[in-house]
């Protein structure tokens, strides 16, 4: 990679987002009194020197305040993995918020045993309980796991994202022994008294760690997604259900991200059996909702413990989470939305982009890999494609992934800003994958010189 060149092509599109979105910018400069000027300080995270400001955005399409559409392949990082505002979601949210009221009145609604039923066919897990994101739906299967072992850890894969849960925020260190992820912010105590961890596909360390006999839960993402997609070696997840077996502990599936593999995740794809799942964002078609589900003897054994508070302060639970509204979307959205057919759709399509994506890395014979989780898919800088999340980490490179976003979205092409994700949705066509391609390929040739 000719870094001068890259320098130079980044700062031509950095002034290019400039002159095409002054009225983002102006609104990212005039946002005194939001700390660091967005919403949430991960807004921060996009390619140039301000975000765009969202103005409108249906199915696969978003519009900015500066009246640029574009192919949405961000889907709010899988938050509209349904696409924006789904027709008969939108009639859902209507219904329950306007005309029939109470989004949030503390009882229950009939549309939570649909979704939970649903839920089951889904994933295989017997009962299920909801959040209103997917990290409280982490953080209470943690303490769940935690109450019916007796166990005080939590062990987790180097590299792994599952939202802002303290046990999570470890990574393998040089030495190989856990250590804090650089920059975790104002940690409770030192995370090697909650967690342990161990690299993607790396089952003779798991097994180390799980010996010590402490472990209460391995939660994991069947494949890394927050680090570029690592997918499992033929037997890992195997191994992973054996030893977690074997050790006396709780597995954790977070299906949150790969749901994108099909109806039920890649626990019901790989035929996977977790004591406990979790998942967010997608399912309430983009209204705030998650969910964990557990097996039915678990689930038994917990609601046997007289000892545990489950229902008043004892640490699990939230007075929105299974709200009204809430549980409407996702009915909605697991109803009519993200069906069977839709993933088999978007699989497809994601195949096509996918293969856009590689003709590209081949044609210009870089040292790049593509991996797909059914209707997601994402290349790395590096070839072969890394198999831990630390081999993934190492092959990061920040100015590139700058550039090519804001060549993209400069030409109408949204792309997950945290990495080099792309998702489909049910909106998602052809025709929008073959922009990517081809943009993908010019933006290839701009790189090449
Ligand atoms: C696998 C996984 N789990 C959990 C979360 C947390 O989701 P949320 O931020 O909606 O709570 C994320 C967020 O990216 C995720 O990727």
């Amino acid at each position: 990679m000719d870094r001068t060149r890259l320098h130079h092509l980044l700062a031509r599109e950095s002034a290019e987002a400039e002159r095409r979105n002054p009225r983002s910018k102006a609104a990212y400069d005039r946002a005194e009194h939001l700390f660091g000027r967005v919403p949430m300080t991960w807004m921060n995270k996009t390619a140039g020197a301000f975000p765009r400001y969202l103005d409108s955005a249906r199915g696969a399409r978003v519009t900015d305040v500066d009246g640029h559409e574009y192919i949405d392949f961000c889907l709010g990082d899988t938050g509209a993995m349904a696409g924006h505002s789904p027709e008969v979601v939108a009639d859902a949210v209507r219904r329950r918020y306007a005309e029939l009221g109470g989004a949030t009145a503390m009882l229950p609604t009939e549309d939570a045993e649909w979704v939970g039923a649903e839920l089951t066919r889904r994933f295989g897990l017997a009962r299920w309980s909801f959040s209103l994101t997917a990290t409280d739906a982490n953080r209470w299967a943690i303490r769940l796991a935690r109450a019916v072992t007796g166990r005080p850890k939590i062990l987790v894969n180097s590299y792994c994202y599952h939202g802002s849960v303290d046990e999570s925020l470890i990574v393998v260190g040089p030495d190989g022994r856990g250590t804090a992820r650089e920059g975790n912010v104002g940690a409770p105590c030192d995370v090697t008294l909650t967690s342990r961890v161990a690299e993607f596909n790396d089952l003779a360390q798991l097994e180390r760690e799980l010996a010590h006999g402490d472990v209460a839960a391995v939660l994991m993402e069947p494949a890394l997604t927050n680090i570029g997609i690592v997918l499992p070696e033929p037997g890992y997840l195997d191994g992973v259900r054996e030893l977690t077996r074997r050790y006396g502990t709780l597995l954790i599936n977070d299906e949150t991200h790969t749901f994108s593999a099909g109806p039920g995740g890649c626990t019901a794809a790989w035929d996977l059996e977790p004591d406990l799942l979790t998942i967010g964002k997608a399912i309430g078609g983009g209204i705030p909702a998650g969910a964990y589900g557990l097996s039915a003897e678990l689930a038994d054994r917990l609601l046997g413990r007289a000892d545990l508070d489950l229902v008043d302060m004892g640490g699990v639970g939230g007075t929105l989470a299974g709200n009204a509204l809430s549980v409407a979307a996702t009915r909605a959205t697991l109803e009519h939305v993200l069906t069977d057919d839709a993933f088999a759709r978007m699989a497809k399509l994601c195949e096509r982009f996918e293969a856009g994506v590689r003709a590209g890395i081949e044609a210009h014979g870089l040292p790049w890999s593509v991996a797909r989780l059914g209707a997601r898919t994402e290349y790395r800088f590096t070839d072969p494609a890394p198999r831990t999340g630390t081999e993934s980490a190492a092959a990061a490179d920040a100015e590139l992934e700058d550039f090519l976003h804001l060549y993209l979205a400069n030409r109408g092409i949204l792309l997950t800003p945290f990495h080099n994700m792309a998702l489909m949705c049910p909106d998602t066509t052809e025709a929008d994958v073959d922009s990517h391609t081809e943009l993908f390929a010019a933006a290839l040739t701009e790189l090449a010189g």
